[in-house]
């Protein structure tokens, strides 16, 4: 039986009814925020970012689908505040103006379709890196930032993880 908790009053409370409506596809109010739905997408790193940090085509298409899909809300990846606070060089970023634009692309197209966009910010810290996933921890000549800390020190801090 799915209580008043999670059903709006028109829907029928047996699961049995054919006009049952899973407690999942229930609307849900965050303040001024009305999601259509709980099938939110999770947050899914892609490393397909341009070397600057901005979205690119990847992201409007892997987002967008799950929008026109009817997804509820999609958290858009982990995107680093800074430089220096990426995981790898193919994170998104949004710390300036450029990043912005062109993460409303992504934004307005979500919620054309319904969803409502959000996003995971993300600052590495000692888990920042330069490298490319994959590769290692070889700098290339597109990785310039500097990272909160040296390789050796996170490889003492983090032994079990890298
Ligand atoms: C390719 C990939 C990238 C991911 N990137 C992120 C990320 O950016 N942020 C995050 O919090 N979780 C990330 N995750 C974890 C997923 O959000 C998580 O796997 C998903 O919520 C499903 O949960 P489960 O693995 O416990 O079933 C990633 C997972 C995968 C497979």
């Amino acid at each position: 039986m799915i209580t008043a908790r999670f059903a709006p009053q028109e829907v029928s409370p047996t699961v049995s009814s054919p006009a049952f409506v899973g407690p999942e596809m229930c609307p849900l109010q965050l303040r001024d925020v009305t999601v259509a739905n709980r099938v939110w997408m999770s947050p899914m790193a892609q490393y397909s970012a341009a070397p600057d940090g901005r979205p690119t085509d990847w992201h409007l298409v892997h987002y967008g689908a799950r929008a026109v899909g009817g997804a509820g809300l999609i958290m858009i990846e982990a995107t680093a505040v800074g430089p220096s606070h990426r995981c790898t060089a193919a994170d998104l970023g949004l710390w300036n103006e450029e990043q912005a634009a062109a993460h409303r692309r992504l934004t307005s197209f979500i919620s054309e379709h319904g969803a409502v966009p959000a996003i995971q910010l993300q600052a590495a810290g000692r888990k920042g890196r330069t490298s490319f996933l994959g590769t290692g921890w070889a700098r290339t000549t597109l990785c310039t930032w500097v990272t909160a800390v040296g390789t050796r020190s996170r490889r003492r801090q983090f032994p079990s993880v890298i």
